[in-house]
């Protein structure tokens, strides 16, 4: 086992009625900024279940952080937040808000020129973050239990993570109720995200941990077991046990000492940025066709998670690391996710953009750090 250090500050608070908590869990002291994205909690009721909690509290609202949160949409934040001397950030919706509110915490103290450093850092250049609290609305992220964000400058066309503990919320809220009101597709989408985070942290090469392997594999069979009943049905149970699963898929319990590969992350971040794809429907597209590509590095793991998940015990390491790739791609059908460039009209010609912008980069990706531009050219070809 490689070695880890572990501390996760965030107090979970979970089950029905819980926003009213709000109350005891911000100090009475402190001027709030609440921050939320498109009006969804205005809809479903969580929007006045906030302001009785918070009632008799100075809180100022900022409205409208979109989903793929923008900088130029958190920098008005920002602005907001300095001339309002707030001193708590309260974040109100899917991982969107609360990754804009985790940049905003860092950029309103930033005193180093533009506060798009912290992106370009990957978070080494953050000084301080005000305290952050969240009303999660959509369990896929794990943002609610973890300290990274992500970010897009339309400016640019670029969409970068950063990561640094001092924007751990302070405490985050998670009613399964709150879910109910979750169009099909943002269900599938947090399905699949969460499923898709396991694996980054799973399908590498094996050092012998096996106490993580069967934590990540609980993670993916739960979510496996649940998804037809959160898609189906408005039943507390399933959207209880959807909503710690995805926690438990990001919040750095399973990654503790084992070896890890984003890279479908990071080249579904630019087919975000290029093509508009929301973020589960990029990881649908690319990790089928990075098994492929990888599966000499990834056979191994893979064919344990055929095994373990889905019962695979005929043929030999090959054939069931192949079952696993066909039955992860089956699942995300049977959730009605797409898994192929083409079910968005993106061709071959266009995602030269994407391998033009590793090359420039010089980045490497993958547990050996053996994927570069040309590699990805190849991946991204097998998911045509
Ligand atoms: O904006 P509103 O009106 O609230 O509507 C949202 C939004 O349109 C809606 N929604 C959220 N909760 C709802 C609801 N609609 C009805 N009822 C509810 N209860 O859903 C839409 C999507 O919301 P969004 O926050 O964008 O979704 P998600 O939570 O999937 O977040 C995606 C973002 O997180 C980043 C992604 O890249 C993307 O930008 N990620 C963050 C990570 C992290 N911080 O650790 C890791 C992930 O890998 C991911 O990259
Ligand atoms: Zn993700």
């Amino acid at each position: 086992m490689n070695n880890f250090e572990y501390c996760n500050p965030v107090r979970v608070v979970f089950g029905k009625n819980t926003i009213a908590k709000l109350a005891d869990l911000i100090d009475p002291a402190r001027t709030i900024l609440l921050l939320y994205g498109g009006g969804s909690i205005k809809k479903n009721g969580v929007y006045e279940q906030v302001q009785a909690a918070l009632k008799g509290r100075k809180v100022i609202e900022f409205a409208g952080i979109e989903p793929n949160p923008r900088y130029e949409t958190c920098m008005k934040a920002v602005e907001l937040a300095r001339k309002e001397k707030v001193d708590f950030l309260l974040s109100v919706g899917g991982g969107s808000v609360l990754d804009g509110t985790k940049f905003i915490a860092g950029a309103i103290p930033f005193t180093g020129g533009d506060p798009w450093q912290i992106l370009t850092s990957g978070g080494g250049a953050l000084q301080s973050a005000l305290p952050i609290g969240a009303v999660l609305t959509l369990p896929a992220t794990g943002s609610e239990m973890n300290c990274f964000s992500v970010i897009s400058r339309d400016s640019t066309q670029e969409k970068l993570a950063f990561g640094n503990p001092k924007v751990y919320p302070a405490f985050s809220i998670l009613d399964p109720e709150i879910t109910y009101s979750l169009p099909q597709n943002q269900l599938r989408n947090g399905i699949v995200d969460a499923f898709v985070h396991v694996m980054e942290q799973y399908a590498t090469y094996s050092i012998n941990t096996p106490l993580q392997d069967r934590q990540a594999e609980a993670v993916v069979r739960t979510l496996i077991d649940v998804a037809p009943d959160v898609l189906s049905k408005k039943d507390y149970d399933s959207r209880a046990n959807f909503m710690w699963a995805a926690t438990h898929a990001l919040n750095g319990i399973i990654s503790c000492g084992v070896v890890e590969d984003w890279s479908t992350h990071m080249i579904g971040h630019e087919l975000t940025a290029f093509f508009g794809v929301a973020h589960a429907e990029s990881l649908a597209i690319v990790l089928p066709g990075m098994w492929q590509h990888q599966f000499a590095n990834k056979k191994d793991k893979l064919a344990q998670l055929a095994r373990r998940i889905w019962h695979v015990v005929d043929g030999n390491v090959d054939t069931q690391a192949r079952a696993a790739i066909e039955k992860t791609a089956a699942f995300f059908h049977s959730v009605n996710m797409p898994t192929r460039l083409s079910d968005y009209n993106i061709s071959k010609t266009d995602i030269e953009k994407v391998i033009e912008r590793f090359r420039q980069r010089g980045t490497t990706l993958g547990e050996h750090q053996a994927i570069r531009a040309d590699q990805i050219r190849e991946i991204l070809t097998l998911c045509l």
